[in-house]
């Protein structure tokens, strides 16, 4: 069976859709496409069905990322159907602890800070919607440093 990672932020269209699209790429290049499925949601449903915001394309394309996720909320199902539930803060996290079915469920969820260890200085990753572009440049760094400690931690359990 596949191991399924979901990220979640609150509009899925900055910090999520980079998440996914940064570690898809991290699994293909590992040759691990058939072992592992990713996808990503949001706390807050009004950008649903929309693309990332083109500001974190433009971002992420600049690195040869390219994000084609559509923004969908997460719901209480995703805790059946996924393995890894990474939320971005803490606010993310109160939000989807909210939605388990069962308290066992919440072994399920992390935080993306738990894995970024090049920036021992953040425990959540910021929100970039307000900010400038190096908000989006710094939400990118931070991902690539997440998204590969997590896959190096999936990839011994395969
Ligand atoms: P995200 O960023 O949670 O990283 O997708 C945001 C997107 C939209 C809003 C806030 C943050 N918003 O207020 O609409």
């Amino acid at each position: 069976m596949k191991q399924r990672v979901l990220f979640v932020c609150l509009g899925n269209i900055c910090r999520s859709p980079a998440a996914q699209g940064i570690f898809e790429d991290k699994v293909i290049k590992r040759g691990l496409a058939d072992r592992i499925y990713t996808d990503s949601a949001g706390t807050y449903a009004g950008h649903r069905g929309e693309l990332p915001d083109p500001r974190m394309r433009r971002a992420a394309a600049e690195r040869g990322y390219e994000l084609t996720h559509r923004s969908r909320p997460i719901c209480e199902d995703d805790f059946y159907n996924f393995d890894m539930i990474v939320v971005m803060d803490d606010s993310n996290y109160e939000r989807v602890s909210r939605l388990a079915p069962e308290r066992k469920y919440l072994d399920k969820l992390y935080r993306m800070a738990e894995f970024t260890t090049d920036f021992p200085d953040y425990s959540y990753v910021p929100d970039p919607y307000y900010e400038g572009v190096e908000g989006f440049y710094l939400v990118l760094n931070m991902l690539e440093n997440g998204c590969e400690n997590i896959l190096d931690k999936i990839e011994t359990e395969l």
